[in-house]
């Protein structure tokens, strides 16, 4: 035989020489909820290790977070259904636990980089990301539009560094962009849900927040899993309105998704490593089915080997434990 590729694989030594890929904690974002209250630390059943914090305990998770080396979160709101309307007016109220929250995380540790979630569905009485005509059932993509910049100017002026779009509404990336720079935030980074797929993983999200659209389902604006060209015109749609960060959500089911925005655009790649993600792993491991360090570092290492620069992972803190 000429070539034996085993001789690469023969002890550790060796395999870290020939290793390609690696996941590192400053590659990591972990997803925080929040909600409104004193002392709050509530389990979240579908997602074993994850909680729904007031502000509070919040930030004493960040400091946690921060001493462990993941320096990036993003922050979801959780919110009272007796605040929630049908075009989420109280997604631009100061006193809202959202923006409260971002204020108080960057007060006290600066250094922790905060995203924002920009879209509807926390606050929307109809659980949808954008206005609902009530008529018809459509959801309104240019009505939507101004209510997501004045999200994000109202989130950047409580100090956030980076907002998220995860609506999908066509055209929101330019309108979010030339309003953050039209009221001074020129330096706020939008991370584009670039490829945010209709999918059945965010459930344990929607039962976290309870999000769940009241009727109907995103499929008008959150993308076929059937579709893989279509995620290189949004991409490439976010890059001309002038996205810093592309992200492809969920990752383990899409990591040809994640190489093709990899492969074909210059800008850097998340993935978001979903709630459904997190729960079925955590489910087999419970079940004594997986192991689940190794199937966290392995799924993890996957999508960094697919081309995710950077991970949305409820696993983040976990991973910075055990690095
Ligand atoms: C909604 C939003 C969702 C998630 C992040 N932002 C759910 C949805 O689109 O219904 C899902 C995240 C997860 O499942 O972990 N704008």
């Amino acid at each position: 035989m000429q070539n034996r590729p085993r001789r690469n694989r023969k002890n550790q030594t060796i395999r870290n020489f020939v290793s390609e890929n690696k996941v590192e904690v400053g590659n990591l974002i972990q997803p925080l909820f929040v909600l409104e209250g004193e002392n709050i630390k509530k389990p979240i059943e579908s997602m074993p290790g994850q909680f729904r914090f007031s502000l509070d305990n919040l930030l004493a998770e960040v400091e946690e977070l921060l001493s462990l080396g993941v320096q990036t979160i993003a922050l979801f709101p959780a919110i009272d259904e007796d605040k929630k309307d049908s075009r989420g007016t109280w997604s631009r109220k100061k006193e809202n636990i959202n923006l409260k929250s971002i204020q108080a995380i960057k007060e006290k540790f600066p250094e922790m980089m905060v995203m924002g979630d920009i879209a509807l569905d926390p606050y929307s009485s109809d659980g949808h990301d954008g206005v609902v005509n009530h008529d018809t059932g459509e959801i309104l993509n240019d009505e939507t539009l101004p209510i997501l910049a004045e999200m994000a100017v109202c989130q950047a002026q409580a100090g956030v560094d980076i907002v998220g779009p995860s609506d999908m509404m066509d055209g929101r990336i330019g309108t979010i962009r030339r309003t953050l720079d039209g009221s001074g935030f020129k330096n706020v980074s939008i991370m584009s849900y670039t490829a945010k797929y209709a999918s059945a993983f965010y459930g344990p999200f929607r039962d976290a927040l309870d999000s769940a659209p009241k009727f109907g389902d995103k499929k008008t604006y959150q993308m076929d899993p059937a579709n893989s060209r279509e995620a290189l015109r949004e991409a490439l749609l976010d890059i001309e309105e002038g996205a810093d960060m592309l992200m492809v959500k969920p990752a383990m089911a899409y990591l040809d998704i994640i190489s093709k925005l990899k492969e074909n655009t210059h800008l850097p790649i998340a993935a978001y490593q979903v709630s459904g993600e997190y729960a079925m792993l955590n489910a087999a491991a419970q079940n004594g089915w997986l192991d689940l360090d190794q199937v966290r570092d392995e799924s993890l290492l996957s999508i960094k080997r697919a081309g995710a620069d950077i991970i949305l992972t409820y696993f983040a803190k976990e991973f910075a434990k055990k690095a």
